[in-house]
C-alpha cells in the first residue's frame, strides 16, 4: 500500500533528536508558554524574515486570532476563496463577520484576483487569500487592491510554509500570516499547533494578549480572547523539524517534477499541477485535474481502482465552502462560482511526502496508467 502520506518515515529519521526534545520538556517542569515556545518563535521569525511570531493552539485559532486582532467582527465582510478547508471561512463566521467568496483560477486553483473589485462593498474589511496546496496567490494584486481600499490582508498559509511570492515568504506579505502545524502539514508537530506572524508591533501585542484570554497582565482581562497556546512539547519538536523544512520542501518539489515526467504519457486524461513563475510551489499536495466532461463520474472509478491497486488518493476538496451546510444562511448560488464547481468535480491528489522514493512514484504512475488506459480518451 502506498499511502497519501507517511509520517513515521520522518520520525524515524529524526528519532533521537525528537525523543531528546520530548524528554527535555518532560523533565523541565515547564509545559505551557515557556522557553521552548520563546526559542521556537525567535527561530521561526528568523527563518521567515518576519518581526513577530506568536504560537497558538492550531491553524484555525490562528485565523480567528488574526481576525480578532484586526477587530473584524459583526457586520464586516472578508473576501476569500471557496476552494479551501472549512477552517478558512468558518473562522470568519466565528468572528461574527461574513465570508464573501470569489471564484478561482483554473490553473493555480487560488482565488481569482480579478474578481476582488466586484466583491467589494462598504462593509469589506479584509482579504483572506489561501495559498492553496503550497502555491502563493497573486499577492501583488491582493496588496494593490488592499492598499487602494484600505483593507487588511490575512494570509492563510496553513499549506504553504516556506513558499514564496516574488522572493518574499508567504505569511510576511499581508498584515498577519496564519499557519498550521497539524501533523500532515509540510512542517507538522506531534499533535495540534499553529502560529500567527506579523511585522506590526501593535498587532503582535494584541495577538499575544488574545491567545491568553485577552489578558496582558494575569487576572486582568480587557476583552474576550481564547485559550490558544502552543505547548512546550510541540514547540520543542518544531524546533528540531524547522531546521529541515527547506530540505523537505525541495524534496517535495523533486517528487512533483518526477511525477510530471512520469505522467506525461497520460496528458490526455490528467492535467498536472501548474506553477506560476512568480513563486515557489512547496507542494503540500500534488493535485491532478481529470480531463473531459465526465470527470466526476470517472474520478470515483479511478480512485476505487487505484485503491484496489494499493495506491491511496484523496480529494481536496469535493465540496466548495459556499455549498457547506454551515454557510446555508449566506444563501449563495453555486452557479456564481463556475470554475470552483467544475474543479471540485475533477481534482484528486496523489501520494506526496518528502521521503517518497522513485520506485514508489513509479508504482503510482504505473497504476494510474493502467486504470486510465481502460477508459476512453476524454473529448
Ligand atoms: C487552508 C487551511 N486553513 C486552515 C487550516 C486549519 O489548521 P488546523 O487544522 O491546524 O486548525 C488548514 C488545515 O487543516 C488548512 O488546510
Amino acid at each position: 500500500m502506498i499511502p497519501i502520506l507517511n509520517l513515521t518515515r520522518q520520525y524515524e529519521l529524526l528519532k533521537t533528536q525528537i525523543n531528546d526534545a520530548l524528554i527535555r520538556v518532560a523533565a523541565s517542569g515547564h509545559y505551557i508558554l515557556g522557553p521552548e515556545v520563546k526559542a521556537f518563535e525567535a527561530e521561526m521569525a528568523q527563518y521567515l524574515g518576519v518581526k513577530h511570531v506568536i504560537g497558538c493552539a492550531n491553524g484555525t485559532d490562528a485565523l480567528f486570532l488574526a481576525l480578532k486582532a484586526l477587530r473584524i467582527g459583526d457586520g464586516d465582510e472578508v473576501i476569500t476563496t471557496p476552494f479551501s478547508y472549512m477552517a478558512t471561512s468558518e473562522s470568519i463566521a466565528r468572528a461574527g463577520a461574513k465570508p464573501v467568496f470569489i471564484d478561482i483560477e483554473p490553473d493555480t486553483m487560488n482565488f481569482d484576483v480579478s474578481l476582488l473589485e466586484a466583491a467589494l462593498t462598504p462593509n469589506t474589511k479584509a482579504i483572506l487569500p489561501v495559498h492553496i496546496f503550497g502555491q502563493a496567490a497573486n499577492m501583488d494584486e491582493v496588496k494593490r487592491f488592499a492598499q487602494a481600499h484600505k483593507l487588511a490582508i490575512i494570509e492563510d498559509c496553513a499549506q504553504a510554509i516556506g513558499s514564496e511570492f516574488k522572493g518574499q515568504k508567504v505569511g510576511t506579505i499581508g498584515e498577519i500570516g496564519c499557519f498550521s502545524f497539524f501533523p500532515s502539514k509540510n512542517l507538522g508537530c506531534l499533535g495540534d499547533g499553529g502560529m500567527c506572524t506579523t511585522n506590526d508591533d501593535d498587532l503582535a501585542e494584541r495577538l499575544r494578549m488574545l491567545r491568553v484570554h485577552g489578558s496582558r497582565q494575569r487576572y486582568y482581562h480587557e476583552e474576550s480572547g481564547l485559550n490558544s497556546r502552543l505547548d512546550e512539547i510541540q514547540a520543542a519538536v518544531l524546533r528540531v523539524k524547522l531546521k529541515h523544512i527547506d530540505e523537505w520542501n525541495h524534496a517535495r518539489q523533486a517528487v512533483a517534477s518526477r511525477y510530471d515526467e512520469l505522467l506525461k504519457p497520460l496528458a490526455e486524461w490528467v492535467k498536472t499541477p501548474y506553477r506560476h513563475s512568480d513563486g515557489q510551489h512547496v507542494f503540500h499536495q500534488y493535485t491532478l485535474q481529470l480531463q473531459g466532461p465526465d470527470a466526476a463520474k470517472l474520478r470515483a472509478d479511478v480512485q476505487q481502482k487505484l485503491q484496489a491497486a494499493g495506491i491511496q488518493s484523496m480529494i481536496y476538496y469535493p465540496v466548495p465552502l459556499y455549498r457547506q451546510q454551515t454557510h446555508a444562511d449566506l444563501n449563495l448560488n453555486p452557479q456564481d462560482y463556475p470554475l470552483c464547481e467544475d474543479l471540485s468535480d475533477r481534482v484528486f491528489s496523489l501520494p506526496m511526502f518528502p521521503e517518497m522514493t522513485a520506485e514508489e512514484q513509479q508504482q503510482v504512475a504505473d497504476a494510474l496508467a493502467q486504470v486510465l488506459k481502460t477508459v476512453p480518451v476524454p473529448v
